[in-house]
Formats: structure tokens, sequence, C-alpha cells
């Protein structure tokens, strides 16, 4: 497979049935785009490849040299006559978001670049193996851990009826919760993964000392519909490649944790192997990602952030009025990190993605680590069953502000933390008893 594709594919919005007879925008800056966006790749991939003295020396490269590309671009956007003066400023924020995001993600490249070889220093024969595997696949799957899951579905009863119940009160959306850090779940999980050795090969992966993040508690169940139907307006089932994405944040390294047996139906995750590796331009990425944000800001959403309160999780593709200003982006620019509903069914692409696809069922305590950011991967996606598990992130290393506060502040950081968990709890437990 690895053989067949090295580039990763590009959805035709000009040749989707839901985009048809959709009156694509003469506009016609695509040669000028493409050729800015070769260049700003060109300055980027440089740059990435380089060490520097200080930070600041990589920064002011990329501002002297790739950013004023990108700026050309949104200025290019801002003034388009083929785009709709309501989504121009849209478009035009979504490149100057790929300029912030590309050169956050240098300098960070940049800051860790001395800490490469010790990354790497203490690895087991073992950490080795699961290392390569993570390189070759983009996931490594560990043994369950049974006695794990056991201890972490008990200390989240709280907030698994919390969840029971916003699934009951809403039953087709999203249903996460990220566990207080404070939280003995949190806590657990946090120690395990790093006494397990599983911490030290997300830092071996990335190439940088990885910390513990967050853990995420996420309940599947078949009522959900936030990725169906996206095309319903014009009679287009929704894709057998529904929900396949990139997550949208980077420097970090993700894992999903089953808290009780998942088999086929219970939305088991999943991900296309070596989709890592496939060959993509990290501007268009970042753009992509900066289009997807934008969304937030033209969309209403539910208080917690987790739907559009439409329902369907897309909406920039879900309205015809607005597939219109998708197509009349520059043609390399349209798209999103979530493009799985609009790979056809029976195309190249989907055959590839599905065909790829490495479906993780498995007991409880059953770990995938797995490089979100850059493989396709999916999950939740309940067919008759229902699932338990938290989503973990690692992410790389900060130098900890609390080093250079002063020793009070320092003293008393833990208890504020241990107030706020309390607090928390407190305000679940009453919800739960007053709902
Ligand atoms: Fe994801």
């Amino acid at each position: 497979l690895e053989a067949i594709v090295t580039d990763l594919p590009v959805i035709d919005y000009d040749a989707h049935p839901a985009f048809a007879g959709l009156r694509s925008a003469s506009y016609e800056a695509n040669a000028k785009v493409d050729a800015l966006t070769e260049e700003i790749d060109a300055g980027y991939s440089r740059i990435a490849a380089d060490i520097f003295e200080t930070e600041q020396d990589c920064v002011d490269m990329f501002d002297r040299e790739v950013a004023p590309k990108i700026e050309k671009i949104a200025s290019l956007l801002e003034g388009a006559p083929g785009l709709n003066p309501a989504f121009a400023p849209h478009a035009a924020r979504a490149v100057r978001t790929a300029a912030t995001s590309m050169r956050e993600d240098l300098n960070a490249r940049q800051r860790h670049a001395s800490a490469r070889n010790s990354a790497m220093a203490e690895l087991s024969a073992a950490q080795t193996e699961q290392l390569n595997a993570l390189r070759q696949d983009g996931f490594y799957k560990f043994l369950p851990n049974d006695a794990l899951a056991r201890r972490v579905l008990a200390l989240t009863a709280i907030d698994r009826a919390l969840l029971r119940r916003r699934a009951k009160k809403s039953p087709k959306r999203h249903c996460a919760v990220a566990l207080h850090p404070r939280s003995a779940a949190a806590r657990l999980l946090k120690q395990a993964l790093e006494s397990n050795g599983v911490a030290a090969v997300a830092s071996a992966y990335m190439g940088k000392p990885m910390e513990f993040l967050y853990a995420s508690l996420d309940y599947a169940h078949p009522r959900q519909d936030w990725y169906k139907g996206c095309y319903d307006d014009v009679g287009l089932p929704t894709s057998k490649t529904v929900y396949m994405h990139f997550d949208a944040d980077c420097d970090v390294l993700k894992a999903m944790m089953y808290l009780k047996d998942v088999t086929g139906g219970d939305g088991p995750f999943s991900f296309v192997r070596g989709s890592h590796l496939w060959d993509r331009s990290p501007f268009v990425m970042a753009v992509q990602k900066g289009l997807d944000r934008e969304q937030c800001g033209m969309f209403a959403m539910e208080d917690d952030g987790l739907d559009y309160k439409l329902g369907y999780y897309r909406p920039l593709y879900h309205d015809a009025r607005h597939r219109v200003d998708i197509l009349s982006l520059p043609k390399t620019l349209r798209g999103t990190t979530h493009f799985g509903d609009d790979v056809l069914d029976g195309s190249e692409f989907s055959n590839v993605l599905l065909s790829g696809e490495e479906v993780f069922t498995g007991a409880a305590g059953t770990l995938v680590m797995f490089d979100g950011s850059r493989g396709v991967h999916r999950g939740s996606l309940v067919d008759g069953g229902s699932r338990w598990a938290v989503q973990l992130a690692f992410r790389a290393k900060r130098d900890s502000a609390s080093a250079a506060a002063p020793t009070w502040k320092r003293m008393l950081r833990p208890v504020f933390h241990q107030l706020h968990y309390a607090a928390h709890t407190i305000r679940n437990l009453a919800w739960l008893i007053a709902g």
C-alpha cells in the first residue's frame, strides 16, 4: 500500500456531486496561489531542517522569508472578486492563522532540537520495538492492562454518571468530558503511563521530552448522529469513510484506552496504516486547520463547545450556501482536516483509506498510541453497541513557569488546585442530584 500512496490524496470538490451545479467563482488567482504555496512549503521545509543559534533566529528567518508570502495570499483573498464578502475575511484569517501555527511549529522544533538525542537515550529493547512500529505504522497497540482499566472505571463513577445523564438529555451530541487534572483517575493514568514506559516511547517518537497533558473520558453510544448526513439535502448517503480525519493540534501525541471490552459494533478506534507518512503541503494543512477553526466563529455552538447548534460537526460543508464559499477558494486551499465525509464511496481514495484502515477491537485496558496530527484515524462510530474510553494526550514539555515563581506561590498552587477540584466535584454532584 505504501508504494501506491505517497501523496495525501486531495478531494476534488468541483467533481463532488453535492457541489455540482453550484456556481464556482471565477477566481483567477489559482496559479498565483499555487506558486506561492510551493514557495511557502519550500521555505518552511528549509527552515525546519536547519539548526539555528537561538529560537528567535529561527522565527526571524520565517518572518523574513515565508510569512510575507502567506500574507500575500491572505490579502489576495481579501480582495478576491469571486469570494463572498461575508466569507472573505474568514478565509483571509484562516490563512493568517496558518502563518501563526507554522511559526509556532518551527519555534517548537527549534526549542527541542538539543533534546533530540537525550529523548532517545534510555529505551529498553521492547520499547525500541514499540517505537519502530509506531514510526512505521503510525500507531502502536500495547497489551491490555485490565487492572488499570478497572481502577479508572471505578474512579470515574461520577463522570460516567454525568455522561450517561448527558447522553439521555442530548442523545445526538458528542459525549465527552475532560477528567479534572487533580482527580484520582487522571493522576493514576498519568502515573501509570509514566511508569510503564509509554510516555518514554512518546518522547522518543516525537524526538523531544513529552509530558502527560490530559485525559478525556468519552462515551460513544448508538443515538449519536453528529457525524451523519452531511449531504442529506442532495440525497447523498453518509460516506463509508465518514469522520476520517487528522487532529488539528500540533506537538501532541495521543493514545486511546478502552475502559470496557470493545468489539466491532462498539465504535472501535481505527487508524489508516502508514498514513502519517503520506506527503502533504504543510501550508495547505495549516490553512485547513485555520478554516476549521473559523467555523467556530461563523456558526453558533453549544455552551460546552463540543457541538454546533445545527448538529452536524462540519457546518461549512453541510449548508449548500456555504459550499459555494468552499468552491470560491483557490483550489489548493479548499478542504478540511475532517475530510472523510467528502470522500466518495467507490473512489480510489476511498478504497485506499478503507483497505488500509486498521480497526482496533480489544479487551478493557487496550491502549493504542497514535500519531493523530499526521495520520488518518477515526472512532466512536457506534453500530448498536457502546464504548467507554479515555483519550490521552501527551504534549512537548514546557519550561515550567512555576519554577520562577516566588516560594509562597509555589507552595499555595497545589492547595488552589485541590480546592478547584473540590468545587468541581461538588458542582457535578449537585448537578447529578438536582437533575
Ligand atoms: Fe482525532
